[in-house]
């Protein structure tokens, strides 16, 4: 397992002065996050025009109407600055979750939520636990701070929660879950999540980052908030960018312990979220049609690209999020190009060299995708 015998991809040690002594080495090492190939650059670099992105794992219907009106509404004061506590908000969250206000922290996406548990709990040099692969936010946040990490490698495209608690160390004081897990799609159940939080030593947080968790139907699926009684230091990650399909306004929120959430809120930039974004997440919860809409859409045609890839020999891992992880059996960089040239963006992954993540798109996309796909590979 893991540790210093691992490869150094696998675990970071404090980090000390860069090179050129402007920077930490950690984040001298760092490369910047690449997201899903943006539509505009597709364009600008391959000519490619009417292209189809199924690479970011955003919701193919777009956002809310009812969001959209809110949003619309909201651009009119943006001459003022946003509530920067966002109280109407953390108060809609709050009663659509039966938590107090005080336990609701709001983030510029729910990547920011992210890194700002690693700038407050880890900073001054604690050890953080993740998994590998897994979102890449985790790693990147180590390194910006400087803490040192141990990236757990998943079994069978799944976290193991065993070796998790295994890599924990007295010096630990975050561990990350994604569940379902990006890229893979995979997710832990009930009673692994439940056996974990309790064997986690109490001064570690646990983070369970719940991007997804609208789009699972397994019946063992766990909802986290449920489960807060098992633990005291449980940080819950959800996020207005997939489901409520409000990525370009970068709202997200975290769920925890008033004192977990006061000391974030020290740290938190005072105007993170914009008044446009925090009118727009509060109109999203209220649309629940929306919401039942895109979970449909997403089961339905989830399950039948994974059926159909499958057919043709695949292997697809089995997927609770709106994405699906293929393995190709064959170098997916090539393919990936291919596809671009088709007008089918897609995601690779260096950590996964044979694999792509596929957003599930539309039900014309993702016949689309099919169709570039068999072309591709014959
Ligand atoms: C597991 C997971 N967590 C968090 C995020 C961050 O999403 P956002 O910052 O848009 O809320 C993502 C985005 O892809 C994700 O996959």
């Amino acid at each position: 397992m893991v540790r210093t015998s691992q490869a150094e991809n696998r675990t970071g040690e404090p980090s000390a002065a860069g090179s050129s002594g402007l920077v930490l080495a950690s984040v001298e090492s760092l490369a910047p996050y690449e997201g899903g190939k943006p539509l505009d650059e597709l364009a600008r670099e391959l000519g490619v025009t009417n292209a189809v992105k199924l690479a970011s794992n955003e919701n193919p219907l777009g956002p809310s109407p009812k969001a959209l009106a809110a949003a619309r509404a909201a651009l009119e004061e943006v001459h003022l600055y946003p509530d920067g506590a966002a109280y109407r908000l953390r108060e809609r969250i709050a009663a659509a979750h039966g938590v107090t206000s005080a336990e609701v922290i709001h983030g510029n996406g729910s990547n920011e939520l992210l890194d700002l548990f690693a700038k407050a709990f880890a900073a001054g040099g604690h050890h953080i636990v993740f998994a590998e692969p897994s979102f890449v936010v985790y790693r990147i946040s180590a390194l910006a701070y400087g803490a040192p990490f141990t990236a757990v490698p998943l079994r069978a495209m799944t976290h193991d929660l065993s070796a998790m608690t295994a890599a924990i160390t007295p010096d630990t004081r975050l561990v990350f879950i994604a569940n379902p897990n990006n890229p893979t799609g995979t997710h832990v159940g009930l009673s692994e999540v439940s056996r974990f939080l309790c064997e986690v030593p109490e001064d570690v947080i646990v983070v369970m980052d719940e991007a997804y968790i609208e789009y699972a139907d397994a019946p063992d699926f766990p909802d986290s908030l449920k489960l807060r009684g098992l633990r005291e230091r449980l940080l819950i990650v959800r996020t207005f960018s997939k489901i409520y399909g409000l990525a370009g306004l970068r709202v997200g929120y975290a769920i925890g312990p008033a004192k977990l959430v006061d000391y974030l809120n020290r740290v938190r930039a005072p105007f993170n979220v914009s008044a446009v974004a925090q009118a727009a997440a509060i109109a999203a919860l209220d649309d629940t049609l929306h919401v039942e809409r895109s979970r449909a859409l997403n089961l339905r045609e989830r399950s039948r690209l994974s059926t159909e890839l499958s057919a043709r020999g695949f292997a697809v891992a089995p997927s609770q999020a709106n994405f699906i992880c293929v393995d190709l059996g064959c170098p997916a960089r090539p393919v990936y190009d291919a596809l671009l040239k088709k007008g089918v963006i897609v995601r690779p992954f260096a950590s996964l060299p044979q694999h792509l993540r596929i957003t599930v798109g539309m039900e014309s996309e993702n016949d689309r995708l099919l169709a570039a796909l068999k072309e591709v590979l014959g």
